[in-house]
């Protein structure tokens, strides 16, 4: 999951990052406001900054200063509703203005190739660093970091020497570094950015960005992570199912396509993508993992999130008969399309193997659901899924 920036400044603040202050924004009225509380009375400036899942935004107009409350509001109200790559900002932060000496870039992320995290520091922050990366990779220095010992002072110190920071500021950038780390590790994090960690002219170090990404699977040690969730973007039917436990992913297609096992999942939507080529394009409609124990309760929910979905115009479930026999899994569907009653309205193609096949096969052969199509391999049922759903469309 990733966090948007305001989200990353108050972990930061909570674990003792230097950061400015920062309130966000939904309305021009609220930006305004926000601005009067950061303003200092001596006179100086505002950020307002567009609050995107997204880079670039200063580059595509989501960042702007203010020197006044009411200038804030203005460009709050330029900021807010502005599409950003396919973002569309429903929120602006008001940050606290730095008085910016130099611009440098650190990052620490999960390298899973290498099985360890990797640092990245550049004395060259500011600019987009794929692009440094690219035209000048010897400024941006990369520092592996074993996952056992961390970032700790000494390997603070070969990152910012590495990173050929001056003597006057490594001390403080390693501080810094080690308090960055202390936000991945305790927030089991995958990626904290910042960009730009900045010097000011009072000779601060400061994240003045922040990109953090949390590990999702680490979920359960972290209350307090899901409230971090941004709701209002998920999609509807993700959202239904992970309500229900389901390892369900929306796609673009419209076979809708339910298995169990995440692998013959995948491999389903490889096979009903390849069936499609035939029957006008049609691709699958979802990813849906109904996992070793398919209930009928799991099917049903399973079945509704699917049908729910005005794109998919047919379903093709393919089961392997594992731990669950297939006469278990046939119960389920025939349960399933019971309680789902005139809501299963689409047609099913069924394909079922493994333990017990002849008994499932039989099960759904003697209920006869008009719905129902029966399919004795996996391309075959693609193939038909495939059919109906061009049919349909
Ligand atoms: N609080 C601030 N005070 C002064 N200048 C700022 C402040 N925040 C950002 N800036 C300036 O604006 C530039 C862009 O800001 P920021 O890094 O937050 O957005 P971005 O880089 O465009 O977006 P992204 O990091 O998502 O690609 C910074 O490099 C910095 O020069
Ligand atoms: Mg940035």
């Amino acid at each position: 999951m990733d966090l948007f920036e305001y989200q990353a400044r108050d972990m930061f603040e909570r674990h003792g990052v230097p950061v400015l202050g920062g309130i966000v924004a939904t309305t021009p009225d609220e930006a305004r406001a926000a601005a009067e509380q950061l303003l200092p009375a001596e006179g100086g400036v505002v950020v307002v900054k567009a609050q995107v899942k997204t880079g670039g935004r200063g580059k595509a107009g989501g960042v702007k200063l203010a020197r006044s409350a009411d200038e804030a509001a203005e460009k709050a109200a330029e900021i807010l509703g502005m599409d950003i790559k396919g973002h569309t900002v429903h929120r602006v932060m008001i940050a606290a203005g730095a008085k910016i000496a130099t611009e440098y870039y650190f990052s620490v992320l999960l390298d899973r190739a290498e099985r360890r995290y990797l640092a990245m520091a550049s004395v060259e922050g500011g600019m987009e660093i794929e692009q440094l990366a690219v035209e000048r990779p010897e400024a941006l220095a990369r520092v592996a970091v074993d996952p056992v010992v961390g970032i700790d002072a000494a390997k603070a110190a070969e990152i910012v020497a590495a990173a050929g920071f001056g003597d006057d500021v490594k001390d403080k950038v390693g501080d810094v570094i080690q308090k960055l780390w202390t936000v991945y590790e305790a927030e089991d994090a995958t990626l904290v950015e910042v960009n730009p960690l900045v010097l000011t002219e009072d000779g601060e170090v400061v994240a003045l960005d922040g990109k953090v990404s949390l590990d999702e699977n680490a979920g359960f040690r972290h209350a307090d992570h899901a409230e971090l969730e941004d709701a209002a973007a998920a999609d509807p039917l993700e959202a239904r199912a992970k309500a229900k436990d389901l390892n369900y992913v929306k796609l673009d297609g419209e076979v809708g396509v339910i298995g169990n096992g995440a692998g013959l999942v995948m491999s389903t939507l490889d096979v009903v993508a390849y069936a499609g080529e035939a029957h006008g394009g049609v691709k699958p409609a979802n990813f849906l993992d109904i996992g070793g124990g398919a209930s009928a309760e799991v099917m049903a929910a399973g079945l509704d999130i699917i049908l729910s979905d005005p794109q998919v115009k047919s379903v093709f479930v393919n089961v392997f008969g594992g731990i669950t026999a297939c006469d278990a899994v046939a119960n389920g569907i025939v349960a399933a399309l019971g309680m789902l009653g005139d809501e299963a309205s689409k047609p099913l193609v069924v394909r079922l193997d493994g333990n017990n096949v002849l008994e499932g096969r039989a099960i759904l052969a003697e209920a006869a659901h008009p719905l129902v199509t029966l399919a004795d391999t996996m391309d075959g049922g693609a193939d038909e899924a495939a059919r109906l759903a061009h049919a349909a469309a």
